[in-house]
């Protein structure tokens, strides 16, 4: 059991009210969101303890190089996509990117998804204006669904309280789906031939990428074989076939709702969800997040980007992780190809001995505007700021646990790159997200045999 935050006294599970809150919503009808409060704390949690607990097993595992951490999913997800098939699809996405990681890294795979509860995001601005009949209008920026809707509409944009109420709904829905899944096993997984690798053949591969890429889809293929004479993913460890689910702790009214006591164990856990984030642009130390999220016993991930100090990440980890607990800290580095060089190494000497899960998230640091206005990344520089990264940490004798990445296994075009990826050009062919772009399936499975291929290499 985890020890008590050290100075329990001062946290509550409103103390984070004292402090500077960014990015939380102002909504007009205070009384309608008391009621919501109060029916999200009556009802039901989405997740439990005992799930939470033992992903921080796990992750404390990863901390020590025995496992690796893959999370991922939408930047944005939407309720309207909370289906049968965009929710198998998404959770295929995932294991096949996991399965070919844990063949190519040799340690089991740690999934969690973006998924279940990422309906909320920040935005660095808090309105939008656009054209309309001739005319400039502004209204609030979409801060996702849990908050709003993206329909470009006064109403649209007016944070409602039910939201949280549907999207509470929607991740209980989704949970429930991703559960039955992985109690059946994964079945449509193994067949290797059911999966689109078409990217194994495009002529944009060279010639000794194909042959590596097609030597791993043997040994994966022999592998995968192997996993169904003996009974299936799920056989004997259960922490092989989990899927947990996270998303950005963001909004701090809905977290609180969440959050209670659980009888047996000591302090409060966020039920919202098994692993939620503080965002790079909410991690500040005197504000409310960081506040609210040290006095929650889940294992809790802080993003960080170039703005954070050396300072910052050794107080980070003090706060939130006063009695250096094994799994319950992670950092996930969002730098930019060209930059990991320049602050990794010292954050992680900052860090010494300090029990910490590092993980690389490739994609926020690497977003830039095209001349005809499309936010996009590149597949090299993704590509780029994981292989570099895990070159820094190796340098630097500590371990890189973990992929942190925005994917959607629709065939969109909002990425550039890969073997079959779009250009410049194409990108607006399928530009679907509701925020961030996204490497569609095959740039994901792309990604995923690259960087297996790296490590593997390195050894
Ligand atoms: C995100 O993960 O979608 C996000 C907003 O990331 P960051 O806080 O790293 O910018
Ligand atoms: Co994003």
């Amino acid at each position: 059991m985890c020890p008590a935050p050290q100075n329990p006294a001062a946290w509550s599970p409103d103390s984070w009210r004292d402090k500077v809150c960014v990015q939380q919503p102002v909504y007009r009808d205070t009384d309608r969101l008391q009621r919501v409060k109060g029916s999200l704390s009556e009802l039901p949690p989405l997740v439990t303890s005992f799930e939470i607990e033992r992903l921080r097993k796990l992750l404390a595992e990863a901390q020590q190089g025995k496992r690796f951490l893959l999370q991922g999913g939408d930047c944005a997800e939407r309720v309207a996509d909370c289906q049968s098939e965009p929710v198998a699809q998404r959770l295929k996405i995932l294991l096949q990117m996991s399965l070919v990681l844990t063949h190519g890294l040799r340690v089991p795979v740690v999934r969690v998804g973006r998924f279940a509860g990422q309906y909320a995001k920040p935005r660095s601005r808090p309105t939008e204006t656009r054209m309309v009949d001739g005319h400039n209008l502004t209204l609030p920026s979409y801060f996702g669904d849990l908050i709003n809707r993206l329909e470009f509409s006064e109403e649209a944009r007016e944070p409602n309280p039910d939201h949280m109420l549907e999207c509470y709904y929607h991740s209980a829905l989704t949970l429930n789906f991703v559960r039955a899944w992985v109690e059946g096993g994964f079945t449509d997984l193994r067949e290797l031939d059911r999966w689109d690798l078409s990217f194994l053949t495009a002529a944009g591969l060279t010639p000794e990428r194909r042959g590596e890429y097609q030597r791993m889809t043997q040994n994966l293929a022999d592998g995968l074989s192997m996993v169904h004479s003996l009974g299936g993913v799920t056989a004997k460890d259960p922490s092989q076939a989990a899927v947990f689910s996270s998303h950005e702790g963001l909004h701090l009214d809905f977290e609180q709702a969440l959050s209670r006591p659980v009888p047996g164990r000591e302090g409060s856990y966020d039920l919202s969800t098994h692993f939620p984030w503080i965002g790079d642009r909410t991690r500040s130390l005197d504000g409310g997040h960081v506040e609210f999220f040290r006095g929650i016993r889940n294992p809790i991930a802080v993003k960080l980007g170039p703005s954070s100090t050396r300072q910052d990440v050794v107080e980070l980890a003090k706060v939130l992780n006063p009695s250096d607990e094994p799994g319950r800290l992670t950092f996930i580095t969002r730098l930019g190809a060209d930059r990991v060089g320049d602050y990794l190494p010292t954050w992680i000497e900052a860090m010494g001995d300090r029990p910490v899960l590092w993980v690389c998230d490739p994609m926020h640091g690497n977003t830039s505007t095209t001349q005809s206005g499309y936010k996009t990344r590149s597949f090299e520089a993704i590509a780029q700021e994981f292989e570099r990264t895990s070159a820094v940490h190796e340098a630097c004798g500590s371990y890189l646990g973990g992929l942190h990445v925005e994917v959607t296994p629709d065939d969109v075009t909002e990425c550039i790159g890969g073997t079959e990826g779009p250009d410049e050009a194409t990108l607006r062919h399928r530009y679907q997200t509701a925020c961030d772009p996204r490497l569609n399936y095959q740039q994901a499975l792309e990604l995923a045999f690259r960087l297996a291929h790296h490590v593997q290499d390195g050894r």
